[in-house]
């Protein structure tokens, strides 16, 4: 019986995963740790509203749990000690550096916990893999604990998250499935079948699949690649309808429509953003590689490249549509997190687009309803395209987004916030310099009406 648990890592899915474990087993102790202060005192902050991440609906658990069975703190060590289970939730970032660079999943922070969790155990512990990891790290996660631990028993499961942000805690409560991982030995069992018991507590025991361990591990790379493939699929097809005279929306219903296909997963965009997709994708393909499977390596790749595309060509149609120079012109940019209801901005699309026009000379004003200025900032600073200088001259963050609009020559919508439906369009129309562009990144808004008040409008995937 687990009593206490300690997650390692109190970011996008620590945080909110095990928020969710402590609100539906309140018998259950849950630490949540981490190494950055700034990130534990934010989850511990007075005002809820100060939490480091923004989901629809985590407030109001944190509330609940906090202090109570959950609990937010920097001493790894002790939790560790304490724990019967342990989540490693810990960033697995692209490798940026030495072999595999630029594609393969970068372990040293997972290996940092193994060792941490190996020199510091006194009592047996069942360690979680909950972050996304490449197939048969387990491997090299028990090696390490059964070679430098006090010789007490360490039992690996995998138990990768499927959460997308923006709707964490709706999928944390009613998850598609669980996937649990596990060594085929007696023990391997019995440690699964004690992490069973924990989600049995919410979600239904036939959702819960069990799995031997590098098929878990691997079907968490394989469900990104295959959604992010989805993504890469319809947004090929955007290009080829907006030469032909189809519109991308409605041909994403009229396949959606067949239940083989499914509905889900086919809005056409300016390109996958987030922390994920392109690292799990670019993992798949060094690992593929790594086997010298060359076109499965290939076959991937391409979702990548076509995502790259999109974003590309979508800054290009801003600059070309604009009479071929952007210089010194203001473009507003409605939206900068990677995708509504989130203040996450990891890989934005966002990012890229506006760095394609700042190298135009363009000057933007950008308007996200939840990512800070100073996010804003450090995103284009650390490109390392422009100086810190460059970039405050020719961008300015504003909290409001008319303020946004305001003498702009065009207005570019990147993420698809519902609010930018429901704004005055006639009023930004009034306010814009004449002839007003909208470009639509994300099919959000009503191209008849903007038409009529007098934009010129370009909508992804409409010929
Ligand atoms: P994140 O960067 O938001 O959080 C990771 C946290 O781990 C950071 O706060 C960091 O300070 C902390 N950390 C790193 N090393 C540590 C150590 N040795 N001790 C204590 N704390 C340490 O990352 P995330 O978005 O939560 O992702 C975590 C993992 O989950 C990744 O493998 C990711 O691929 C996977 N995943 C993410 C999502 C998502 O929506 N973000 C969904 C499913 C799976
Ligand atoms: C994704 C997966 O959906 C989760 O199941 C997974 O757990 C997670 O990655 C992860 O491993 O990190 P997330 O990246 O949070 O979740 O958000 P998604 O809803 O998948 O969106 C990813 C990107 O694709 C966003 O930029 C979004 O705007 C874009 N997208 C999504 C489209 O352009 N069109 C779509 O139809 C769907």
């Amino acid at each position: 019986m687990i009593k206490t648990i300690c997650c390692i890592g109190a970011g996008y899915v620590g945080g909110p995963t095990m928020a969710v474990i402590a609100l539906k087993c309140p018998d259950i102790t849950v630490n949540v740790v981490d190494l950055s202060q700034t990130r534990i005192d934010a989850w511990n902050d007075r005002d809820l509203n100060n939490l480091p991440i923004y989901e629809p609906g985590l407030i109001e658990i944190i509330h609940k749990c906090r202090g109570r069975n959950l609990f937010f703190s920097t001493e790894v060590d002790k939790a560790i000690e304490d724990a019967d289970a342990i989540f490693i939730s810990v960033n697995t970032p692209t490798k940026a550096y030495g072999v595999g660079k630029g594609q393969a999943a970068d372990l040293k922070y997972i290996e940092l916990c193994a060792r941490q969790i190996a020199e510091v155990a006194t009592t047996p512990k069942i360690v979680i893999e909950k972050s996304t990891l490449p197939v048969r790290t387990a491997e090299a996660i028990s090696n390490i604990l059964k070679n430098t631990g006090n010789g007490v028993d360490f039992q690996v499961l995998s138990n990768p998250e499927f959460l997308a942000e923006g709707t964490a805690v709706q999928d944390l409560l009613y998850p598609d499935r669980v996937l649990i991982g596990r060594e085929e030995s007696k023990e391997g069992k019995k440690a699964a079948q004690t992490l069973v018991d924990i989600y049995k507590n919410w979600v239904n025991e036939d959702k819960i699949l069990t799995t031997n361990v590098w098929s878990s591990e691997l079907s968490k790379l394989t469900a990104n690649a295959f959604l992010a493939q989805r993504v890469s699929s319809i947004n090929a097809m955007s290009e080829l309808c907006e030469v032909t005279g189809a519109d991308v929306n409605e041909v994403a219903k009229a396949i959606g429509a067949d239940s083989r296909i499914g509905s889900k997963f086919l809005k056409s965009s300016v390109g996958f953003g987030g922390s994920c997709f392109q690292k799990d994708i670019l993992n798949l393909v060094y690992i593929a590689k790594s086997y010298g499977l060359k076109e499965v390596a290939d076959y991937w790749e391409q979702v990548i490249i076509l995502n790259n595309h999109q974003k590309r060509r979508f800054a290009s149609n801003i600059v070309k549509t604009l009479f071929n120079t952007v210089s010194g012109k203001d473009i507003a940019i409605l939206g900068w997190a990677f995708k509504k209801n989130t203040n996450d901005t990891r890989e934005s699309a966002a990012i890229y687009i506006s760095n394609e026009l700042l190298k135009e000379r363009a000057e933007l004003k950008v308007f996200d309803p939840k990512v800070t200025k100073e996010q804003i900032f450090s995103d284009l600073d650390r490109l390392e395209t422009r100086t810190e200088e460059e970039n405050k001259s020719l961008v300015s963050v504003v909290e409001d987004p008319y303020e946004a609009c305001e003498n702009a020559h065009a207005v570019a919508v990147l993420t698809e916030w519902d609010e930018f439906n429901g704004y005055d369009w006639e009023k930004i129309y009034r306010s814009m310099k004449k002839p007003a562009f909208v470009f639509d990144g994300r099919a959000l808004l009503d191209q008849e009406k903007l038409e009529e008040i007098g934009f010129a409008t370009y909508k992804i995937g409409k010929g």
